[in-house]
């Protein structure tokens, strides 16, 4: 196991280091979020070709030794994996420990949130647009929301605080009912975040003219709630722009990935549930780890194969310049 003192060792050309792995664990989905997925779902990772919990832990760690500092587990959803809660607690048993945060829809969470937390889960993201019972089951396409709101208070129960919320407004589906969700959230002490829907839906339904920017938002949350832009300082890598509510201390983050992009701060890498590194959502280009680690690559052999892919990452997504093209991967089998 690599556990080489921590030099950063994932930098690329423009001089950012990646210090926040995301590793998707499963590319399935039990919600078919519209922005995400179509109707029928994806055809699914088999089996053989997702890593084991053995190869996902030992990358984890060969990262941690190249200096990332924070791992978030996404999907698909996470929790889908069955193994989860064993994988947090061999991640959590790294040297340096990891921070380890989870980017889930939380279907699952009112049973898991407590022996994730003991296991080490420090932080989690709870995926929630609506909460009204038609958006919801017209975004997702399934009538599920009651399960995420019980997932949501566990998660608070168990001390994984503060417990995000990331919203995506669509129009005409939920973006008259932005201001009801912020209200929900500020009643039970749950920090909301709205992030731009980006170009990463399985089916490219995508519309730039569509989207519903960081300024529209703005403007909806502030026919009912005073919003006041906390300072830049305070922003450090974080993507999202924070706003007091009434007057703090609660906030709001809007993500503006698309119309104010903060690929100059990047600071995150990504592995796939099938060992591929991305250095980008949007790349179009992976680094297989899985066939190599399969073959007996080294740790040394695995590190380098991952700062080379880190070193190629490019300087901005580029979405709406006129030679962006979508990923290959949907968002669902890269991890949020
Ligand atoms: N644009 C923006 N956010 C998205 N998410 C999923 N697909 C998209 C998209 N196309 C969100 C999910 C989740 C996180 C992983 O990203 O709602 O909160
Ligand atoms: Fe599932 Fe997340 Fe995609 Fe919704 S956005 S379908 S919860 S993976």
């Amino acid at each position: 196991m690599a556990t080489a003192p921590t030099t950063a060792r994932l930098v690329d050309r423009y001089g950012r280091v990646a210090r926040d792995l995301r590793v998707s664990v499963t590319d399935r989905c039990n919600l078919r979020c519209r922005y995400c997925m179509p109707a029928e779902g994806l055809p699914w990772l088999a089996k053989p070709e997702m890593l084991t919990d053995d190869e996902l832990v030992r990358l984890v760690g060969i990262f941690v030794s190249l200096g990332v500092q924070q791992v978030r587990l996404t999907g698909g959803e996470p929790l889908l994996r069955r193994s989860l809660t064993d994988v947090v607690g061999r991640i959590a048993a790294l040297s340096p420990r990891p921070r380890i945060a989870m980017t889930t829809n939380g279907i699952g969470l009112d049973r898991l949130a407590a022996p994730l937390a003991a296991a080490g889960l420090d932080r989690v993201n709870v995926s929630l647009d609506t909460i009204d019972p038609q958006e919801f089951a017209d975004l997702t396409r399934r009538d599920r929301l009651k399960d995420v709101e019980a997932g949501l208070k566990a998660a608070h129960d168990a001390g994984l605080v503060p417990v995000k919320v990331n919203a995506v407004a669509m129009r005409g589906i939920n973006d008259h009912s932005v201001a009801d969700l912020l209200a929900w959230c500020l009643d039970r002490g749950y920090e909301l975040r709205f992030i731009e829907q980006m170009p990463l839906d399985a089916q490219h339904g995508w519309d730039a003219n569509t989207m519903i920017g960081a300024d529209e938002i703005r403007a909806s949350l502030s026919e009912r709630f005073t919003i006041t832009p906390l300072p830049e300082s305070d922003r450090g890598s974080a993507p999202a722009e924070r706003f007091l509510v009434d007057g703090g201390p609660a906030t709001v983050g809007i993500i503006a990935s698309v119309t104010a992009p903060f690929c100059g701060a990047c600071d995150r890498t990504r592995l796939t549930a099938d060992g591929q590194v991305r250095n980008c959502l949007f790349s179009q280009r992976e680094t297989d780890l899985r066939a190599p680690m399969r073959e007996g690559a080294s740790d040394e052999e695995l590190a380098d194969l991952i700062t080379g892919e880190m070193w190629r990452k490019a300087k901005g997504h580029g979405i709406g310049s006129a030679d962006f093209v979508q990923p290959l991967r949907p968002m669902s089998a890269i991890g949020g």
